[in-house]
C-alpha cells in the first residue's frame, strides 16, 4: 500500500529521492546526463509542487508528480512512476489527486507520444501542435500540449 503527500519546503530528502526517481524514469534511459536534468528540475524550483506516492514498509517513493501553479493555471511538469510499479494505477491516483486539489484550474500537460494513450485515458484531449526537442527527437518522442476536460 502506499499513500500520495505534497512535500513540503524543507523535505529536502524526499524531494532529492523523488528527483533521483524522475531521473531513472524520465531522462536517463534517454542518455540525458544528471547535470542537464538538475538544470531542468532546479529551473523555478520554488514556483513548483512536489506531490510523491510513497510506500511504509519499506519507505520508498514509488512515484511522483510535479506541478505549477499560476493564478488559474496549473501545469503538470512531470510525472513518473517506478518501473516495477508502472500499470498498477499509481500514475492515475497521482494525477487525480492533483486534479481533486485544484478544481476548477485550467490543467495542461506537455506530454510524450509514448503516454498519449495514459492522458486521454484521464480524460485530457491534445491542444496544441506536435512539439520537437533535439534531445529527445533521437529516442523517437515528441511531444504535444494536453488540457483536461473537466466534463468528461
Ligand atoms: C506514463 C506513466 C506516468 C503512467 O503511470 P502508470 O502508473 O504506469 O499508469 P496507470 O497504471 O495509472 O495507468 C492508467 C491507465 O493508462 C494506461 N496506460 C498507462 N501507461 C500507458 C502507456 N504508456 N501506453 C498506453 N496505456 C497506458 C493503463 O493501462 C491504464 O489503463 P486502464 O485504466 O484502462 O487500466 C508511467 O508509466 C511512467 O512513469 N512512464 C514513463 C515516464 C513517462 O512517460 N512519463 C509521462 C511523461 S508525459
Amino acid at each position: 500500500m502506499y499513500k500520495i503527500i505534497r512535500l513540503n519546503q524543507s523535505e529536502n530528502l524526499l524531494k532529492k529521492t523523488a528527483q533521483e526517481l524522475m531521473y531513472h524514469v524520465l531522462w536517463a534511459p534517454h542518455g540525458m546526463s544528471k547535470v542537464n536534468t538538475r538544470e531542468i528540475l532546479e529551473k523555478d524550483q520554488i514556483n513548483n509542487n512536489y506531490y510523491v506516492a510513497i510506500t511504509n514498509n519499506p519507505v520508498d517513493i514509488i512515484g511522483c508528480i510535479v506541478t505549477r501553479e499560476e493564478g488559474y493555471k496549473l501545469e503538470i511538469k512531470h510525472l513518473a512512476v517506478k518501473e516495477q510499479f508502472q500499470r498498477k494505477g499509481i500514475g492515475k491516483s497521482l494525477v487525480n489527486h492533483v486534479l481533486k486539489e485544484s478544481p476548477s484550474k485550467n490543467v495542461k500537460v506537455i506530454a510524450r507520444n509514448t503516454s498519449i494513450i495514459f492522458w486521454e485515458k484521464l480524460g485530457f484531449n491534445p491542444c496544441g501542435k506536435w512539439i520537437k526537442h533535439p534531445l529527445f527527437t533521437k529516442h523517437g518522442i515528441v511531444f504535444r500540449k494536453y488540457c483536461y476536460n473537466y466534463n468528461i
